[in-house]
């Protein structure tokens, strides 16, 4: 039937991607409803419940009717107890005033970007990263310029600093990182964040800098945060949530730190977006940060023993270049010499392994712009038996197809 173009949406929204990583999902699911057994390497959560006593807090809030709106900018125990996590963490002097709880890490990245990218403004993206960051920048009018990670075989990813200074051009506005990163799992080292914090000092740029992961770290790892670089006041947005640290996906608590001066205007756009964190998830993230943090170290562990098993499963295959993730719960192998040599796409495989082995893995082409179809992200967010069970899965299917 024809109908009126009355309800043509915007032209900008063309431009833009959805996570694509949930289209999979929902595709193994779909599966799974059917009665196959799938084994999913797709989700980007931990598969843990919130901690009890987080919980807990939440239903008490409930109880006493804590159910209003608050302050936009979160309500002041929160604020000082993440202030306390940042100093406790890194010895940031944050003030509680320079924090902005946000519905999630995501509310926090939109904000942060369309606070300050202005049309025609170029933003360098790494590449792989989480995809939202170029959304935004596209919804403002920016250009994402992608810059690669250089990709060692038997190390992971490294930030190429060299590149990024390439692609400094007198519109670029912005920097965005994710370290932790999502999808590779690599972790920046001191040295490359300096590097590249001086190259953002030099060109009066903006490092926007999305920390979500930054509990998850392994191999005893150094972990620096751009709240350690000295005057983070002049060049930072910093982000963080509650999302994966304490199994919190579902709540919707995030938050964002920016030099107080520019909070209220910030604040302006916040408040007109979403007008504050839900209340209940507000008081749950302050027994977060104050409350036992064994079961995140716990998970964190579980993890890192998780990462090491399917290491040693992956690198059995001479198909897949695979290496030990620093950080996060992801793994961003390599598996161009299996599709050359039986002429599969990235996609081709994702289905092949989900129809043909009921094994879920998400196409590099979700993270990546430049090497998307040359990797698969594997998130190791689920448990043991199935990490070693699946990974054996892939191993065997690739032999399979390819001899
Ligand atoms: C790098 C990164 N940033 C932000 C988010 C979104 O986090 P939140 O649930 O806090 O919105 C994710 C979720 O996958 C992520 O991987």
């Amino acid at each position: 039937m024809k109908r009126s173009p009355t309800l043509e949406v915007h032209p900008m929204l063309r431009e833009i991607k959805g996570e694509t990583a949930f289209t999979f999902l929902a595709l193994a699911r779909k599966l799974m409803r059917e009665g196959r057994r799938v084994i999913s390497f797709g989700i980007g959560q931990p598969d843990y419940v919130t901690p009890h006593h987080i919980r807990e807090e939440a239903k008490r809030a409930l109880d006493e009717g804590f159910t209003g709106y608050t302050e936009t900018s979160g309500i002041p125990e929160l604020r000082e107890a993440i202030a306390s996590y940042l100093k406790g963490r890194f010895g940031a002097d944050v003030d509680p005033e320079e924090i902005i709880v946000t519905t999630g890490a995501k509310t926090a990245i939109f904000i942060a970007i369309a606070s300050y990218v202005r049309p025609g403004d170029e933003v360098i993206v790494v590449d792989p990263s989480y995809y939202a960051y170029a959304q935004v920048v596209k919804i403002f009018g920016g250009t994402p310029v992608y810059v690669p990670m250089a990709f060692e075989p038997g190390y992971g990813f490294k930030l190429d600093i060299e590149s990024i200074e390439k692609a400094v051009t007198s519109r670029t506005r912005m920097v965005v990182i994710n370290n932790p990163n999502n999808p590779t799992g690599s972790v920046l080292s001191p040295e490359e964040l300096e590097g590249l914090y001086d190259i953002i000092v030099r060109n009066n740029l903006i490092l926007v800098s999305d920390e979500i992961y930054d509990n998850f770290v392994y191999q005893g790892v150094r972990f620096k945060s751009v709240l350690e670089l000295e005057d983070w006041r002049d060049h930072v947005l910093y982000i963080n949530g509650f999302s994966k640290t304490f199994s919190m996906t579902g709540w919707r608590l995030g938050y964002l730190v920016a030099r107080r001066d520019v909070i209220p205007s910030i604040l302006d756009l916040a408040v007109t977006v979403y007008s504050c964190a839900p209340s209940i998830a507000q008081r749950a993230g302050v027994a977060a940060l104050k409350g036992d943090w064994g079961p995140v170290r716990e998970m964190v562990s579980e993890f890192e023993r998780r990462a090491r098993v399917l290491y040693n499963i992956l690198s059995e295959s001479e198909y897949i270049e695979a290496y030990m993730p620093q950080g996060a719960f992801y793994m961003f192998p390599r598996v161009s010499k299996f599709l050359r040599r039986v002429g599969m796409s990235i996609e081709d495989l994702v289905y092949y392994l989900l129809y043909e082995h009921g094994v879920l893995v998400i196409p590099g082409t979700s993270f990546s712009e430049l090497m998307g179809g040359d990797h698969v992200r594997i998130s190791f967010a689920t448990k043991m038996e199935n990490v070693v069970e699946g990974s054996r899965i892939i191993v065997e299917a690739l032999r399979l197809k390819a001899g």
